[in-house]
């Protein structure tokens, strides 16, 4: 008797066409991402080969560390839009922002000053190693003022991988989940993964991103998928439909 093992696809292989992504780092030299034009034009040209045909991307605006500005994002979507066309690039491409949770974003909620990935969606993370104290009323006076926080990334809070509840608690203050596609090649180590496959099988994710900061990350797209079942991943990665733009 033969025993067939289902072959685990790559996670390329499970990015639809006429995907959106809604999180990467390609807007050149303001973070730690793409550091010039023709880095986000090879790094664009790959993912679109891949299946990404819009692209929401979201610079870092993380107080002391990349000062970004709505102006300062604005300008260099501009710039690179100019460029892109000029490359004879043409999926749709625009800039939101990713903001860490610290006080300069409490200061720009309060003015309303937000880049959003649509509509009033707005893409936020918080520190690997501790939750801001004020999390709760942060993501409160967020929703306040009109906002819908989705926050990136929740696999990669190691704070919580021993306690999986708060991520229902977060949910229940009416955070959205978005999940890096990568942690389910295992690239940001086992743990990670394995947190990853728990809510995806608990149905906690809303939607996914790649998170590309540079090649690396786009090669490791060739990676098998280490989860078992494909059912959920597939489903979260559909809903970002929501944010097809042209
Ligand atoms: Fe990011």
């Amino acid at each position: 008797m033969l025993f067939f093992s289902k072959k685990k696809p790559t996670l390329a292989e499970l990015i639809p066409e006429n995907f959106t992504d809604i999180h990467s780092h390609l807007l050149p030299g303001i973070d730690d991402g793409s550091k010039t034009f023709e880095q986000t034009l090879l790094m664009m040209m790959s993912l679109k080969y891949i299946g990404f045909s819009a692209f929401i991307t979201t610079p870092h605006i993380i107080q002391h560390v990349w000062n970004n500005t709505t102006e300062i994002i604005n300008n260099t979507q501009d710039r690179t839009l100019l460029d892109l066309r000029n490359s004879k690039f043409t999926s749709p491409f625009r800039a939101a922002a990713e903001y860490f949770m610290d006080d300069n974003f409490n200061k720009l909620v309060e003015t309303r000053d937000l880049l959003t990935i649509k509509d009033n969606y707005v893409l936020v993370e918080m520190s690997y190693m501790n939750a801001p104290i004020q999390l709760y009323t942060i993501l409160f006076d967020l929703q306040v003022a009109g906002y819908i926080p989705v926050l990136a990334h929740p696999e990669r809070y190691l704070f919580y991988h021993n306690n999986l509840s708060e991520y229902h608690k977060l949910k229940k203050a009416g955070c959205k989940f978005q999940l890096n596609l990568l942690a389910v090649t295992g690239y940001y180590g086992n743990q990670v993964a394995s947190v990853a496959e728990k809510l995806l099988m608990g149905g906690l994710y809303d939607f996914v991103g790649s998170d590309v900061h540079h090649e690396k990350h786009i090669d490791s797209f060739n990676e098998k998928v280490k989860i078992k079942d494909l059912t959920p991943l597939k489903e979260v990665i559909k809903n970002n439909e929501f944010f097809a733009f042209e």
